[in-house]
């Protein structure tokens, strides 16, 4: 199903088995938790117990809405969702094709990003069906997803309210609505407990990827040898680069909500080319490029 977000690969999460067969479509393993989502803030008691006051604030404020909450869970929720972890990550999608899924269904649904184990989620119905091809029934193409990255997670579970994966919502944007400030999980660790699916691999097209400030990018491609073409460069910014016939130039936007919106698109399109590289213009880490510089991170982790 299309979310504001990425495309999800849905199923009833009150259904173990269809839950098996969404970690088995990903390849992705058991120790990855997964999202239950619904389309009223009051069923967040039916998979969520002691629910703090500041949930409820953000979910007034936010759903629906790019933001995912991490709350204790009920003793009945399947442990395949929740990798065994005691926490349930909720949210409702802003996305009206989802939001009538939801309440046709009339139960939460599953919906991990729609692509395999560690690849960069699919944005748009054609990239779902590069990803998961058959192993899905249907498809509901609801166009390309408004934000273009996943969703904020914030964990409400503990004392401090701490961001696990950063989105287009900011730490600041939900402190102001809470009234707390909110810690963020440092992204050097590889591997977390806690978020399971954030290590490096994740995010990451096949094809190398490197990220690079505007100086360093236009010094590397000027020296680049003629083995290590023909490559791909992303640039945002008016740097001058090097005019070379075997670089493919893809100009992003300079403004980050644009950015984000066509970010995985345009990863997908040059990964399906033979490029020995893609080379992306790195930003400064201020608020607002937050989440898509840890995602560009994330996909140039491999080197
Ligand atoms: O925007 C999104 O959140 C999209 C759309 C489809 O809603 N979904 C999505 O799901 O990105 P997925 O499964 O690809 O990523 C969910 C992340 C994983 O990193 C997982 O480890 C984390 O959420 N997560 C899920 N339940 C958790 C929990 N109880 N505690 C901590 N992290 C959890
Ligand atoms: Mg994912």
């Amino acid at each position: 199903m299309p979310t504001e977000t990425v495309y999800g690969l849905a199923a009833d999460a009150a259904n173990p088995q269809a839950v098996a067969k969404v970690f088995a479509a990903k390849r992705r393993p058991a120790s990855h938790p997964l999202i239950v989502h619904i389309t009223d803030p009051k069923d967040m008691s039916k998979w969520a117990k002691d629910i703090p006051e500041p949930a409820y604030k953000l979910a007034s404020h936010f759903w629906p809405g790019p933001l995912t909450l991490v709350l204790k869970r009920q003793p009945h929720v399947d442990d395949a969702i929740t990798a065994g972890q005691e926490t349930i990550a909720l949210r409702i999608p802003h996305h009206p094709i989802a939001l009538a899924l939801i309440a046709a269904f009339g139960g939460g649904l599953v919906a991990p990003s729609a692509n395999r184990f560690t690849r960069i989620s699919p944005t748009t119905a054609n990239a779902v069906r590069d990803e998961l091809g058959d192993e899905v029934d249907l498809i509901l193409d609801g166009g390309s997803c408004e934000v273009g990255l996943e969703s904020t997670i914030l964990d409400l579970s503990t004392e401090q309210p701490c961001i696990l994966r950063p989105g287009m919502i900011s730490a600041n944007e939900i402190a102001a609505v809470i009234g707390v400030t909110v810690a963020e999980q440092r992204q050097d660790t590889p591997v977390t407990t806690r978020a399971p699916g954030m290590h490096h691999l994740h995010y990451a097209p096949r094809t190398l990827t490197r990220l690079l400030p505007s100086s360093e990018l236009q010094q590397t491609l000027a020296a680049l040898p003629p083995a290590d073409l023909p490559v791909a460069c992303l640039v945002w910014s008016d740097v001058v680069l090097p005019e070379l016939s075997e670089c493919h130039y893809v100009k992003m936007p300079a403004d980050a909500n644009a950015y984000a919106h066509d970010l995985y698109d345009v990863l997908r399109q040059v990964d399906q080319q033979q490029y020995r590289c893609i080379f992306i213009e790195a930003m400064a880490d201020v608020e607002t490029w937050h989440a898509i510089l840890d995602r560009l991170q994330k996909a140039s982790a491999k080197e």
